[in-house]
């Protein structure tokens, strides 16, 4: 089949996905009607920072009014100092999941989680602007947006380096991977203890008040995490370009700078000599986190990313079947890991997110970052093994990286990403 009729087809299955999974009504906590798509239609029934930037990019290939809707609404969630967090429990429903209690500021009903997600907004809502050029929409957006990269810059940088931590495995944006275990100092794969090490920085936090920076300068997690970072610092360009859309140079700069510096920090800090691949930091010490997953090749999606470092990532580490070159790539955890887990995690109640699966969204990042350094060969097979898992298993949330068989929830939002690599 030709890509464009496979595209054709996506996008159909695209918008059925998304219908199927729109959830409105009345909000009492905003006095305001409400409107979203939501991840899965069971499960996973609210707002989530980077799903929705990554709904919106899809809806910007056949619908931009709905695709600014989806950030729009989002946006309603951000806090009067620039916060955004990573979810909205929209609706009026009274009993949330445990995660969502633990997660949030102490109170009977949260109306968002009091932890953020790599700021992915930024990069939707310059998409959508090459699409439909609304000025008009930037207007509105972009000093939200750029009061968000503030914060993060006031609150989360507290060494000053131009790259940010994240205070709980969650604000990765992958809840489990093994990275976060690696950090809290706990090797093993005890089910029942890991839960308790992914859910301990949550608890603290808790008794911290979800206080950044008394979290920071207490060091229990302080990450400076690779694939927050990257989204950080590529939607700080985007915003630094459509500042310039609407001529406002200052903005443009201020942004083209956080970028640049972050950029720096991450391509020379994070890189390990020894492994010759990037590891996220952690503690004041800024030690290398040294489990391979999918995050070490995002940064892949760099702008900035150039020479040996980039040859090394793609030849020694993606293209390498031992670790991150598996049937269906790319694993979120490289085979080479003693964590790796193709399979899906055996018990559903405890379910580990992130152990060895491909997920759509990680390769959105690494394809399009093949693509910006000109290896589109290893992003057209990446993408081949993309359609296949997807013509045989459907949308579901992630697939073996070596059958390419798909788990757990089904019709996943950000699984239809396919139609903006295509
Ligand atoms: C899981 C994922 C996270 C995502 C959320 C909603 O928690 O790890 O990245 O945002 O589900 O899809």
């Amino acid at each position: 089949m030709k890509r464009d009729t496979i595209k054709h087809q996506y996008v159909q299955e695209a918008k059925k996905v998304f219908q199927k999974n729109t959830l409105q009504g009345f909000s009492r906590w905003k006095h305001t009607s409400y409107r979203f798509v939501a991840p899965a239609d069971r499960e996973y029934t609210y707002q989530w920072l980077w799903d929705t930037a990554f709904h919106a990019i899809v809806l910007s290939h056949f619908d931009t009014k709905r695709a600014q809707d989806e950030i729009r609404t989002f946006l309603v969630g951000q806090s009067s100092d620039g916060f955004i967090p990573h979810v909205i429990f929209w609706g009026e429903r009274k009993m949330l999941p445990i995660w969502a209690y633990i997660e949030s500021k102490i109170w009977f009903r949260p109306r968002t989680t009091a932890i953020t997600q790599p700021p992915a907004l930024a990069l939707a809502v310059e998409q959508i602007y090459e699409k439909d050029q609304d000025k008009e929409f930037l207007k509105e957006v972009l000093p939200k947006l750029a009061d968000h990269h503030r914060w993060l810059i006031a609150h989360r940088d507290i060494d000053g380096d131009g790259l940010m931590s994240i205070i709980s495995p969650n604000e990765s944006g992958m809840d489990e991977l093994p990275v976060f275990q690696y950090v809290m100092g706990f090797h093993a794969q005890d089910m029942a203890r890991l839960h308790y090490y992914y859910r301990k920085a949550d608890l603290l936090n808790q008794l911290n008040g979800f206080n950044s920076r008394r979290i920071l300068e207490k060091d229990y997690f302080n990450v400076e995490e690779l694939v927050f970072n990257v989204v950080f610092i590529e939607a700080a360009r985007s915003l630094s370009r459509l500042f310039s859309v609407l001529s406002n140079p200052t903005e443009a700069l201020f942004f083209a700078q956080a970028a640049k510096k972050g950029e720096e920090a991450l391509i020379e800090k994070c890189w390990n000599k020894e492994d010759k691949i990037f590891y996220s930091l952690f503690t004041k010490e800024e030690k290398h986190a040294k489990v391979m997953t999918v995050a070490s090749l995002v940064p892949l999606f760099l702008s900035g990313l150039k020479g040996s470092k980039l040859k090394l990532l793609v030849q020694n580490h993606l293209l390498n079947p031992k670790e991150f070159w598996t049937k269906y790539p790319v694993p979120s955890v490289a085979a080479s890991e003693p964590f790796y887990e193709p399979n899906d995690t055996p018990i559903h109640k405890m379910k580990l997110l992130w152990r060895g699966p491909t997920w759509i969204s990680t390769n959105w990042f690494v394809v399009k970052g093949l693509r910006k350094h000109g290896y589109n060969d290893v992003a057209d097979t990446i993408v081949k093994q993309m359609i296949d898992m997807i013509q045989k298993h459907g949308f579901r949330e992630y697939y073996n990286p070596e059958t390419g068989v798909g788990y757990r929830r089904k019709d996943f939002g950000w699984s239809t990403l396919i139609v903006d690599l295509l």
